[in-house]
């Protein structure tokens, strides 16, 4: 008996359009317990199915409505559980590809900008927690830190009567492969990096204090070095500040990827003043960051606090530079799965055929 098979994009679209469903994840609890699809149930169940324990799944009851998609790491277990499930008469499919697949699936915020002509769409990979956004004023439109395939750009560009002009980067991301690149190729957008001679690829650099059009809307360039040597920060019309890497809504960028003890030391000294400069700007300033480090919702609600709300939460951004320096020093987390393979290629510009292999798992970019 096979069961029938559920898509990334199928469940996707099921979720955003809050469609009755039981998303039932068999992982074992700790790979589930590390990322989820957002409202998913866990049953421990990942062993009994493998041994094909007629009793797998027994207790479980779909919580939202009658329909269960079930989910393991790559689509095996999960048909077993499927199986299981339709035995029992349920309405039961299994989500193709696993989490590894889910990796890419995502969906999309409007991120209210008082005070700017520009509109802004925050784009999350659910799974990865990667933001990137779209800025479009006037016809045109900006994206930056594209995380997803450039198919995904030009659709949400054409609901809203875009044009790609111009393609930008925070910096050489260390967790998740850049589409950024692939994206300036397909629409022929211009593609524009913070300086750096990381890269082995054309592009337009872009230095502290220039300024990107995109229609009447402007954004400027804050060279914030710390988290990577190159990071920078955009600044929309004095409102929004997109900040990568180097800021989050209640944290700041690692200083440790690719780089030595004493490196890390010194970008940490460098990332406090980066920071310095961010936190002058005025505290009702939308900040945007990268990524989050929880999956994403698929509830419409964009990933944003103002500065002032930032600070108040993330205790090191209060700190003198010394203790600032020790503390995140010692607090720094796991490094992410595959950096150096994920940074060599987007140094070199380039996408392997699949890329979710080297992606898979949480992102792993800032300190608390
Ligand atoms: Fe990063």
């Amino acid at each position: 008996m096979s069961a029938p098979t559920i898509s990334t994009e199928g469940l996707r679209e099921l979720l955003e359009q809050g469609a009755p469903v039981t998303v039932l994840d068999v992982r074992p609890g700790a790979e589930y317990a590390e990322w989820s699809i957002p409202g998913s149930v866990h049953a421990d169940a990942y062993e009994a199915l493998r041994r094909r324990d007629p009793n797998a799944l027994a207790d479980f009851r779909p919580t939202n409505g009658g329909r269960v998609v079930t989910v393991c790491a790559a689509g095996k277990t999960s048909m077993l559980a499927a199986e299981r499930l339709r035995a029992r008469g349920l309405d039961a499919a299994s989500l193709e590809g696993g989490m590894r697949a889910w990796s890419l699936a995502w969906n999309s915020a409007e991120v209210p900008c008082p005070g700017s002509t520009a509109q802004i769409v925050q784009l999350r990979r659910t799974g990865k927690g990667c933001l990137s956004y779209f800025i479009g004023s006037q016809g045109d439109a900006v994206v930056i830190d594209a995380s997803l395939d450039p198919r995904v750009y030009r659709r949400v560009a054409d609901e809203h009567g875009w044009r790609i002009r111009t393609v930008l980067e925070t910096h050489v991301h260390a967790d998740h492969l850049s589409r950024a690149r692939a994206l300036a190729v397909d629409t022929g957008a211009r593609l524009c990096l913070p300086t750096t001679d990381r890269v082995s690829f054309e592009f337009a650099p872009l230095n502290d204090g220039d300024t990107v059009r995109v229609g009447s809307a402007g954004l400027r360039v804050f060279q914030t070095p710390g988290h990577t040597p190159e990071s920078a920060c955009f600044l929309l019309d004095e409102r929004a500040l997109f900040t990568g890497d180097t800021l989050f809504l209640a944290a700041v960028g690692r200083p440790d990827l690719e780089a030595t003890t004493d490196e890390s030391r010194h970008r940490a000294h460098v990332l406090h003043a980066s920071l310095q400069r961010l936190v002058a700007l005025p505290p009702e300033t939308v900040v945007l960051p990268a990524h989050t480090s929880a999956p994403v919702a698929f509830d419409g609600r964009p990933i944003s606090a103002m500065l002032g709300e930032v600070q108040e939460r993330t205790s090191l951004l209060r700190e003198t530079e010394e203790t600032f320096v020790s503390q995140i020093l010692t607090r720094l987390p796991p490094t992410p799965p595959n950096h150096h393979r994920i940074v060599a290629l987007n140094e070199a510009g380039t996408l392997p055929a699949d890329p979710t292999q080297l992606e898979a798992g949480a992102n792993r970019c800032a300190v608390a």
